[in-house]
């Protein structure tokens, strides 16, 4: 028995999304769960693939364009500096060091799902940037910013929030919509949001991105069943699963799948429970969203935000959009 001990308010919604997902027809399985110790560092692997360009375009623009992104920032007052879902954080300590070295007051706020991003981050910023305040969180990002919404000391500071890595692009299009709203609702006027999104490009360039011809893609996806052998009990054969993946050209969106190779029945002991997969059945694992800069500015609009610049790189593959709450 190597399932763990389930008693953590994590496990019981891992447990339950796992059960949801997998009666589901057809089956699917929840993205943020792919970041486990593991998951996270394929996930670093992938950011460093020359075809995974996003991670770059991102960077370039964090290079290019820091000074003009803060010029928003009023001088010299208080502020949080909020992150959703920092991962390995090496876009924002591009704009941390340009904070600290212009003596800006603030205080970084990083939240992850992952503890083992976070802890690594957090050590990294403190011996990198040791004048740098820095208050972490670990949980699900939506949760914790409505948590910290509903906590005085927090509610008083003026805020940017940095959502980057075009991680909207992961939500479903209702997901999208309520995950803006509640962002705007706990936002107050004049805070600001920074996002990060992928632009409509050539869809060969795009599909790319998500199909590495090293398999690393693959194996981030397999992770999450090997994750749920670990710590749900479950008994997937990962080498009884294909990874497909392709760009959907109408609705603007990569759809990412394991298939089943094989008539198999996978057991849980956590839940005790099993589930059939035919042969070539498919479990939805992501979808990837890609937007024109007019699809931005709708998104910004609907929500209660004025845009107040969009950064490209010079490639113009990535916007960083920079919002102000009306
Ligand atoms: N949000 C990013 C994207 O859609 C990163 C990402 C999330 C990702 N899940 C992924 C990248 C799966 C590759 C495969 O690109």
């Amino acid at each position: 028995m190597h399932s763990q001990e389930i008693n953590g308010q994590y496990d019981t919604s891992f447990i339950r999304d796992t059960i949801q997902g997998l009666s589901a027809f057809p089956k699917s399985l929840q993205s943020k769960y792919f970041y486990d110790d593991r998951g996270s560092i394929i996930f670093q692997q992938i950011m460093n693939l020359d075809d995974y360009y996003l991670t770059n375009s991102e960077t370039e623009i964090f290079e290019k364009y820091s000074r003009e992104i803060l010029r928003y920032i009023i001088p010299n007052k208080d502020f949080h500096l909020i992150e959703l879902g920092c991962g390995d954080g090496i876009k924002t300590k591009i704009l941390l060091e340009h904070l600290v070295a212009n003596h800006t007051n603030f205080t970084f706020v990083p939240i992850d799902i992952s503890e083992l991003s976070i802890q690594s981050l957090s050590d990294d910023l403190r011996s990198e940037i040791p004048n740098l305040k820095i208050e972490p969180y670990i949980g699900d990002y939506l949760e914790t910013l409505d948590r910290l919404h509903n906590d005085k000391n927090f509610d008083t500071l003026p805020r940017m929030v940095l959502f980057l890595g075009s991680n909207l692009g992961n939500f479903s299009h209702s997901e999208t919509n309520d995950f803006l709203s509640r962002l705007s609702g706990d936002l107050n006027e004049g805070d600001q949001f920074l996002i990060g999104l992928d632009l409509v490009k050539n869809p060969h360039t795009i599909r790319r991105a998500y199909d590495d011809s090293e398999g690393i893609t693959k194996e981030f996806n397999l992770n999450l069943l090997r994750r749920m052998n670990l710590e749900l009990g479950s008994n997937f054969d990962l080498k009884q699963f294909e990874h497909y993946t392709y760009y959907d050209i109408r609705n603007q969106e990569v759809l990412s799948f394991l298939v089943s190779t094989q008539d198999q029945d996978v057991q849980f002991e956590s839940f005790d429970k099993i589930f059939h997969f035919e042969k070539w059945e498919k479990i939805f694992m992501e979808r990837s969203h890609k937007y024109t800069l007019e699809d931005i500015n709708i998104l910004a609009q609907t929500h209660g935000f004025e845009i107040l610049e969009n950064f490209l790189d010079s490639r113009e593959y990535f916007c960083n959009s920079l919002w102000r709450k009306r």
